[in-house]
């Protein structure tokens, strides 16, 4: 029997709470969210053409090049040239990511640029495949200056194809140039162009997330700082965006994706907006002159720190400076005159020894100095324990640090003893954001699943975090995405396809905590003892002092039923009817998948409530919230 005190206030929930780590891992971005279906669309891969099928024979006799005006300072240096001889067409087509997902109805925007020889006469034929190859949908444009154009045209497609390409076939005669052959479904996220895939992003939406950390991750390391994520890079004109190679391309045999790059379609600008789309707080983590720690020693040296902590203060001024300022200006012309409200920043990901200490110093200094308001946040390196771990945490403590960002990908078993990891944890020092997680238990292929087993302990776990609130101010699951045929790491919150997605059991977790996460944090006690574990039940408890109500969270780890009192102090009485939320499965190793997304999901039920004592019994392995009214 337990009972909650909703009288005595133990501190409130941060707004930050739960959040999401977007990263660009699994073919999350292009690929993935972000809507482009054309792979290498500017020809800027390491093999410039990589992703398109070239007839027999037109590489070898000069009809297709590969132009790089690498001179001209170019960020899209290279562009395709074509020869027409008389009466011999050319045809290009392009595979997509893993095929192109299109759907019957819907309209496809086309668009490249091109410039023809003077003397040229030329057309093409832009034509949607199906996975056999058969024509869904064709249209055809004439080439009409010498000079670099932009020729837009739509398309309708006839039929749908999970795995479709794009193809186009170029008559007449003559030479031609082409450059960012692009191709977007109508319906993006709010219909924007050069936009995001719609259903992911209500997937995240629907989480209610509190932040969105960007852009990842080991990402913002590189492998070596020359392909460090640089969020300059990413902003501006699309077409001037440079492509580097992504740090997972390549990066496990069982999913090798030697096509792996980044186009940065879905770039700086594009995450604060789908940030403030999904109402979560930006979090930008940058490089802090130190590459990936697991591939590299590469470090930049102190006296050539400076751009990067420039970086750091220019992107507070892209975010939140006046429409006046040069990047508040850049901001503007892209569409946002308003302030992005940019309140935290994280410096390093995964990064530890003095080397990162002595960096981080500066960056703090720099950024303290100029906007003291921006809070910042530390990566204690990977792993839950150990010398990096502690030798992080001991030093950060003693610098003061705003937050600490601690990650644990560990086995279900870590999740359920870490339930109360935080409930001795320092009070007056740092604040904790448990950045990254996920309970990595054993699939029977060797790679981890998405099982319940996963996300059950998840759940127990997180009744820790909620419970601290007053030491852990934001939490997100990693990574967030993967394509199923396209993916480096697993678990994962969210699996797709090109045309289908859906959430795992553990993305159920992270909904039924954020869609529930109440504004106060009141004590649940059994003995007089705070629940984290006893007889395999974990609890926290919450009021929503906006709606009124008691939000009480049980998670059952066990394989046989519990009978639970909860008996209601400090309330004059409680709502005859609460809701009641149940997740659950009867098999542990149980996932969801693209063709039962739904197997493992919430069920919402009535429960009867006599006087204040919430009576149930939580089934074996199972997620309950109930709410209830408070009188
Ligand atoms: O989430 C996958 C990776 O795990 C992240 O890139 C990195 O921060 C961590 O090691």
């Amino acid at each position: 029997n337990f009972t909650v005190k909703a009288g005595e206030v133990k501190t409130t929930v941060s707004p930050g709470m739960w959040g999401i780590f977007f990263e660009d891992i699994n073919f999350s971005a292009d690929g993935g969210i972000y809507a482009e279906l054309v792979k290498n669309r500017s020809f800027e891969f390491s093999s410039p053409l990589m992703g398109w099928t070239i007839p027999e024979g037109a590489v070898s006799n000069g009809q297709i090049m590969v132009v790089n005006r690498k001179d001209d300072n170019s960020s899209n240096p290279r562009f395709a040239k074509i020869t027409l001889p008389a009466a011999r067409p050319f045809t290009l087509v392009n595979e997509g990511f893993r095929g192109m997902g299109i759907k019957a109805g819907e309209q496809y925007h086309f668009s490249l640029y091109a410039r023809q020889q003077p003397g040229s006469a030329v057309k093409f034929t832009v034509t949607l495949l199906d996975d056999a190859g058969k024509t869904i949908g064709t249209t055809t444009v004439s080439l009409d200056s010498n000079n670099w154009q932009l020729y837009k045209t739509g398309l309708t497609a006839a039929a749908t194809a999970a795995k479709g390409k794009l193809q186009l076939t170029f008559t007449g005669t003559g030479v031609i140039d082409v450059d960012m052959i692009s191709l977007f479904p109508q319906h993006t996220w709010k219909e924007r162009s050069n936009g995001l895939r719609a259903d992911l992003v209500q997937l995240l939406a629907d989480l209610r997330p509190g932040f969105l950390r960007f852009p990842g991750g080991c990402i913002v390391e590189g492998r070596e700082l020359v392909n460090r994520y640089q969020w300059k890079k990413t902003v501006g004109d699309v077409n001037e965006r440079e492509v580097i190679i992504n740090r997972w391309n390549n990066e496990f045999a069982h999913r090798a994706a030697p096509d792996y790059f980044q186009s940065f379609g879905l770039g700086f600008f594009e995450y604060f907006l789908l940030a403030e789309d999904i109402g979560a707080s930006p979090l930008p983590i940058l490089n802090c002159g130190m590459a990936c720690q697991f591939n590299s020693a590469e470090v930049v040296a102190i006296n050539e720190l400076d751009p990067y902590i420039q970086d750091a203060l220019d992107l507070i001024e892209f975010a939140n400076g006046d429409v006046n300022t040069k990047w508040g200006a850049l901001r503007a012309k892209m569409g946002h005159p308003a302030a992005f409200n940019l309140k935290m920043m994280g410096v390093g990901n995964e990064q530890w020894g003095p080397q990162y200490v002595e960096r981080y110093t500066l960056f703090a200094k720099a950024i303290k100095n100029k906007y003291p308001e921006i809070r910042l946040v530390n990566s204690l390196g990977p792993g839950p324990s150990g010398d990096k771990f502690n030798f992080l945490n001991d030093t950060l403590r003693k610098l003061h640090a705003d937050i600490l960002d601690e990650h644990y990908y560990s086995s279900p078993e870590w999740f359920l003893s870490n339930a109360s990891r935080y409930d001795s944890y320092d009070r007056k020092g740092p604040k904790i954001f448990a950045g990254e997680y996920a309970a990595h238990g054993k699939g029977t292929d060797g790679y981890h699943k998405n099982s319940w087993q996963s996300a059950l302990t998840e759940a127990a776990f997180m009744t820790g975090l909620e419970r601290n609130a007053d030491v852990v101010e934001m939490a997100s699951y990693a990574p967030l995405l993967a394509h199923v045929d396209g993916w480096q790491w697993a678990p994962d919150l969210i699996w797709f396809d090109n045309l289908r997605s859906y959430g795992t059991p553990n993305y159920y977790v992270q909904k039924l905590y954020a869609n529930n996460k109440g504004t106060v944090v009141v004590p649940i006690l059994k003995d007089n003892q705070v629940i984290s574990g006893q007889d395999s039940v974990y609890a926290s408890t919450v009021v929503d002092e906006q709606s009124g109500e008691l939000v009480i969270k049980l998670v059952n780890a066990s394989a046989t039923a519990k009978p639970v009192a909860v008996a209601v102090e400090g309330v004059k009485g409680l709502a005859a009817n609460g809701r009641l939320t149940i997740l659950r499965s009867n098999d542990l190793q149980a996932i969801n998948t693209l063709d039962k997304p739904l197997g493992i999901s919430p069920e919402e039920k009535n429960i009867a409530i006599k006087g204040k004592t919430v009576r149930t019994e939580i089934a074996p392995w199972s997620f309950y919230v109930v709410r209830a009214k408070i009188n």
